[in-house]
């Protein structure tokens, strides 16, 4: 049994995989056992997607037309094609691990922000040319885009962020307007956030991003992040919202599951399975009733070592399905299957 085999029936289930992952032949191993899709963690992102030197180096030539360099995403593409694994592009617009200097004329941070005009152009072009770049030379791939990422933020559009700043919320619609006008027939388009079952955010996002979208058919899906912690949302706030996303009408993809617990005693990783079980439970009914057409389901990260959650919350975090075998990251064996593992398979049937 696996992940993939007992979800079939439902929705593609997948994991983020990193460039360790990639160079680890165990984790990979795990990947094609278990997993029907994956999404890069970071390497297709716009900090790792632009090419720095041209653009750093040229700017008169590229201020208009941003060089990109595709060297980072390769691996992971090629991996998708031979193994016929087909992945989630993440993500094109984001305000986060995208240069500041993007944001610049002449692509100089110390100088002056780019204008509406300037900053218009970089944006279709970088879609453009990452489109047509994994399209011409990986057709068929990538089956969904995350085009924006995390455009909200405390109660509005998130005012700090450097799209915002000089483009206001059109940006949002933009990047969607040129993903569409870019994308190949079949590529589905979404919106991604974390916190989406924050009634506000939720109630936001649906007005003021997923509607307006919608009424020009920009987008194709919702992405529900799900970063969860152990108490943190209550699991009825997430079937609602859940179902709220899913009365639009749209896809639903959850793109970045995981739950943070540090405390990796027997007890405690009962109770993580539990709450995995509880929330594929939620998902599976959803999609049986038709009122949330659930069509992917990725963990953000492949295995407890190698989870960004250590760091980001400055403990050792054991947030997944999966664990290093017992050599550890220097003697990698067989990853290891945790209860989390068997329960989500047990949440179906
Ligand atoms: C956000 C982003 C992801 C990733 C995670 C943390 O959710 O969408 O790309 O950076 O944060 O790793």
């Amino acid at each position: 049994m696996s992940l993939k085999k007992t979800y079939e029936p439902y929705f593609k289930i997948g994991a983020a995989i990193s460039g360790w992952n990639l160079k680890t032949p165990s984790h990979m191993e795990l990947v094609k056992e278990e997993f029907s899709t994956f999404t890069a963690e970071n390497d297709m992102k716009p900090m790792f997607f632009l090419d720095w030197e041209a653009n750093l180096a040229h700017p008169e030539r590229y201020d208009k037309e941003p060089a990109i360099n595709p060297g980072k995403a390769v691996p992971f593409l090629e991996f998708a094609k031979e193994k016929g694994i087909p992945m989630r592009g993440h993500t094109l617009a984001w305000h986060n691990q995208t240069p500041k200097w993007f944001f610049y004329r002449n692509y100089d941070a110390e100088g002056e922000l780019a204008d509406r005009e300037l900053m218009l152009a970089r944006l279709e072009h970088y879609i453009h040319s990452v489109l047509d770049y994994v399209q011409t030379n990986y057709p068929g791939v990538i089956y969904a885009w995350d085009v924006v990422n995390e455009a909200v933020d405390e109660g509005d559009f998130r005012q700090r962020s450097l799209w915002y700043k000089i483009l206001g919320k059109e940006y949002v619609f933009k990047a969607f307007e040129f993903a569409r006008k870019y994308a190949a027939p079949g590529v589905a388009l979404f919106y991604n956030d974390y916190e989406t079952a924050q009634a506000w955010k939720r109630d936001f996002i649906i007005e003021e991003i997923l509607k307006p979208l919608m009424e020009k058919g920009l987008v194709d899906g919702m992405g529900m992040q799900s970063h969860l912690l152990m108490d943190h949302p209550n699991m009825e706030d997430y079937r609602t919202a859940l179902e709220m996303y899913g009365a639009l009408g749209l896809e639903i993809h959850i793109t970045e599951l995981d739950m943070h617990n540090a405390d990796p005693s027997r007890e405690s990783m009962h109770r993580l399975a539990e709450r995995y079980q509880e929330l594929f439970r939620i998902l599976i009914d959803a999609k049986k009733k038709g009122l949330a057409n659930v069509t992917s389901v990725t963990f953000w990260d492949l295995l407890d070592e190698t989870s960004w959650l250590s760091g980001f919350r400055r403990e050792r975090s054991y947030p997944l399905l999966f664990q290093e075998g017992p050599g550890g990251r220097e003697n990698p064996g067989r990853c290891e299957r945790k209860e989390a593992y068997y329960s989500v398979l047990k949440a179906v049937g």
